[in-house]
């Protein structure tokens, strides 16, 4: 059998495609290349903004030509959107070609439903027998001892994901995200060590830390274990390697913290920071429970800990409170920190939530808005990257540059894309990369030996 997996929305997914890849191979599957056709076929969705929702339903839709074509396909859907109130139903009834649905706790189902799947297909005599479909999204409760015994076929080589907390408590009143992940759920320390010193001993020169707020690990736990105290830990493994972690909320961000990046030999002097708003206000309509003065006060404290350090952060325009003096204080917020990169986004509603109660900015607005907003970041961004040309940057190689054929592409300490001239056999190492011209977010240089 052969399986494809789509995965959509961040890093936490592309990692959980990672467990699903595990769990198909593990009951004999392979991985089907870009022109095979596929025998299960996963949608790993996500739901954060309505276009990733619109995006990967649209995506269902087309694989019903597919299915057609290759009537034994078992379709899966699986992901953040399907533990929305309600979803599970919609694809039931709107999807009749789907044949399962599992949620963000329960994937560890997968194979086994798989099986009666294909266990009902056998065994129907007539077309009017009914097939075997599954709608599970109950969390399993014992979702981290099925997680730790789960195995993971890791596709991002160098760089090696590995989950320290799941879930999230803080309900920003934007987010959909604690509606469908659930409660925070630490993982035991030792076994993200482990994991880790497994990562480094295999030679995977990365290792990003993955939580939907990772400052809050260990609070759920009894050993006085903190996320502090992970990154000193981790800290003490031997051999050559990164650390990167994300994403951490301003409000947990402690000093602890700060110290342990900065003493550490292999924590990256990197974080991405959401600030979200630049405006007392619509962070306190947003309950992300920090002030602009309390962000300015950590962006200080991080960068007198460590001068060179990359920050990066997410943006939103366009919360229903949000007025022009609001978005300007988030502009002004975002030319003084200069961020090296920020990510922005346009609100948007999300049922269930607080804020989609709320009476809503018109989307041209929002619009200009998020407009000027990204001309700003890239003008910053572009200043920043100029830095950069003249220096020397040890940059490990993750991969052959997709864009500029002949070339590598790899990432700074601070979490700079560097693209240089190389042959694929150095992907994994470290490099030193002597920078000569930088293109807005991009750098381009030459390896030094
Ligand atoms: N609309 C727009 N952006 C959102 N984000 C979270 N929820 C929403 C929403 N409803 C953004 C935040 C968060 C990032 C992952 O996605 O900026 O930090
Ligand atoms: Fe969403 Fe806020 Fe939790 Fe981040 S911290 S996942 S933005 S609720």
């Amino acid at each position: 059998m052969k399986y494809k997996i789509v995965t959509y929305g961040c890093q936490m997914n592309v990692h959980e495609s990672e467990k699903i890849a595990g769990l198909l191979e593990g009951m004999g599957a392979a991985a089907c290349k870009e022109d095979e056709s596929a025998d299960i076929v996963v949608f790993n969705t996500c739901c954060i903004r309505d276009n990733a929702e619109r995006r990967a339903l649209g995506n269902i839709g087309v694989v019903k030509g597919e299915k057609k074509k290759n009537p034994s396909m078992v379709i899966a859907v699986v992901g953040c959107m399907t533990q929305q109130s309600g979803m599970a139903d919609t694809i039931r009834s709107r999807y009749p070609y789907v044949d399962i649905v599992l949620g963000t706790r329960n994937i560890f189902a997968l194979p086994e439903e798989i099986k009666k799947v294909l266990a009902a297909r056998a065994a129907m005599k007539k077309r009017s027998d009914k097939r075997y479909r599954a709608f599970e999204t109950d969390y399993a409760e014992d979702y981290l001892a099925l997680d730790e015994a789960a195995p993971v076929a890791r596709t991002s080589f160098p760089n090696a994901w590995v989950n320290i907390i799941y879930g999230c408590n803080n309900f920003c009143t934007y987010c959909i995200v604690p509606y469908v992940r659930g409660r925070e759920l630490s993982r035991p320390m030792p076994a993200v060590l482990d994991e880790v010193k497994r990562a480094v001993d295999e030679g995977y020169g990365e290792i990003t830390l993955l939580g939907q707020n990772v400052n809050s690990y260990g609070h759920d736990l009894s050993g006085g274990e903190s996320f502090e105290k992970l990154l000193r830990e981790i800290s003490r493994i031997e051999g050559k390697f990164r650390v990167r972690f994300m994403t951490s909320h301003p409000k947990d961000l402690t000093d602890g913290v700060i110290a342990a990046m900065a003493e550490s030999g292999c924590v990256c002097n990197n974080i991405h920071l959401p600030v979200q708003s630049g405006s007392d206000k619509v962070l306190r309509d947003m309950n992300r429970r920090y002030t602009r003065d309390r962000y300015f006060s950590l962006i200080e404290k991080l960068r007198a800990a460590m001068p060179d350090i990359g920050i990066t952060t997410d943006v939103m325009v366009g919360f229903p409170t949000e007025t022009e003096q609001d978005f300007k204080d988030t502009t002004d917020l975002v030319k003084s920190v200069r961020f090296s990169n920020a990510f922005t986004f346009i609100y948007s509603p999300r049922k269930g939530t607080p804020a989609a109660e709320m009476p809503q900015i018109p989307y041209a607005v929002k619009r200009a808005r998020i407009g000027e907003l990204i001309k700003l970041q890239n003008t910053v961004t572009k200043e920043l990257s100029e830095d950069y040309v003249g220096g020397v940057y040890e940059v490990l190689t993750e991969d052959v540059s997709p864009k500029h054929p002949g070339m590598l592409c790899g990432r700074t300490e601070s979490g700079r894309l560097a693209t240089f001239p190389g042959t694929p056999d150095k992907i994994g190492r470290f490099v030193n990369v002597r920078i000569t011209e930088a293109r807005s977010a991009s750098l381009f240089g030459i390896a030094e030996e």
